[in-house]
């Protein structure tokens, strides 16, 4: 009975993100047509393709749900919130927005503040990714993020998330490693949102997290420093190049990183997680699905990469993701789809 009613909770829950994200889409929609009308179509996306996507929203929750109620996560995952984040910045998110659509009309996407230093950066990360102001150069960008992207999702960005827990605890459960020693890097963390479903699933576990952006790392600093546990250790630097000794990690991560990258960076970057990864070890990427995942999602595909100025998400589309793993040395090579995301969970040879 209980967990009947833990079950409809959770259930309804995210059903009211939903509705909430909806709502603000339709409304900001409405509300750019008055201020800043577009001459930019976009593809409508059928009513069969939207039935399919409610669908395949309700397995990942039921997904998200059994693996709760197995134990992998604890429950109260399932409730994780940023509430406070909300009040305070989810008013700056409609400030924000007619900034953002002029940038989208007149196609502006490389655009920083004065005051931030953008020297050092690669030149394919020097971009309004999302249109978003700043890049993921600001704290008023870190700040509003995580708003953003659950917004985008209509409430499940977290759920599509925790989707790596599952394998993650898994392979190092099967392990006669003590949880003390196990060493967990997850790269490109941004705000720090996985790491701390992380240290959820794995208390014990000593956690790293990499990102390029200074602004981010300050915000999941602030994040993780809130949790129960050890601080997981945090550090700029470039996936490229990451500043770990070869074989450390028995577990590497990685979430929305691939999609945002060049392909020749996808791979360097691929390269790196598996010198970093110890012989017996586990990648893991979550990402965006891609075509052949979901082709009835071709024109909400296409729309994305040009309402949301995503420079190589056309390219990423339709990459090979498992070939380039088995390139840079993985094996036993692992898919899975839920909902809007992909994930792959690649093995190092002992
Ligand atoms: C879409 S966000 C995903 C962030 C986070 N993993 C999440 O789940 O929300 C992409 C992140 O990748 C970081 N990033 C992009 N290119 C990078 C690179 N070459 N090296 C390190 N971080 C990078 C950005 O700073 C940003 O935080």
């Amino acid at each position: 009975m209980a967990d009947t009613l833990t079950k409809l909770t959770y259930q309804t829950f995210q059903q009211g993100k939903n509705y909430f994200g909806l709502a603000h889409k339709i409304l900001s929609n409405r509300l750019k047509n008055i201020i800043s009308p577009s001459e930019q179509p976009t593809k409508p996306i059928p009513q069969e393709t939207l039935l399919k996507i409610r669908e395949r929203l309700n397995h990942l929750l039921e997904a998200d749900w059994q693996d709760a109620e197995r134990g992998i996560y604890p429950e109260s995952l399932l409730f994780d919130n940023p509430w406070e984040d909300f009040f305070r910045y989810y008013p700056l998110v409609w400030l924000d927005l007619p900034q953002m659509w002029e940038r989208v009309n007149q196609k502006r996407c490389q655009e920083f503040s004065p005051s931030i230093d953008i020297d050092g950066y690669p030149s394919y990360y020097l971009q309004n990714f999302h249109y978003q102001t700043d890049g993921y150069l600001s704290d008023f960008s870190a700040n509003l993020y995580d708003l953003q992207v659950e917004i985008l999702f209509g409430g499940s960005a977290d759920v599509m998330r925790r989707r790596i827990l599952a394998p993650l605890v898994e392979t190092l459960h099967g392990t006669s490693l003590q949880p003390r020693q196990t060493r967990v890097l997850d790269v490109a963390c941004g705000t720090g949102r996985t790491l701390k479903m992380i240290r959820a699933a794995l208390p014990q576990a000593s956690l790293f997290g990499t990102d390029l952006s200074p602004a981010y790392l300050r915000k999941a600093t602030e994040l993780l420093s809130q949790i129960p546990g050890e601080l997981p250790q945090l550090l700029q630097a470039n996936a490229e190049e990451l500043p770990y000794l070869d074989n450390y990690f028995h577990a590497v991560t990685s979430v929305f990183l691939f999609h945002e990258l060049p392909a020749m960076v996808r791979q360097r970057v691929i390269e790196q997680c598996f010198r970093v990864t110890k012989p017996g070890g586990t990648f893991i990427i979550c990402d965006s699905i891609q075509m052949s995942d979901f082709p009835d999602m071709e024109p909400a595909m296409e729309n994305f990469h040009e309402t949301f100025h995503e420079p190589y998400y056309k390219n990423y589309t339709t990459d090979n993701l498992v070939e380039r793993l088995e390139k840079a040395g993985f094996e036993n090579i692992e898919m899975q789809v839920h909902f809007m995301s992909k994930y792959l969970i690649a093995r190092k040879p002992a």
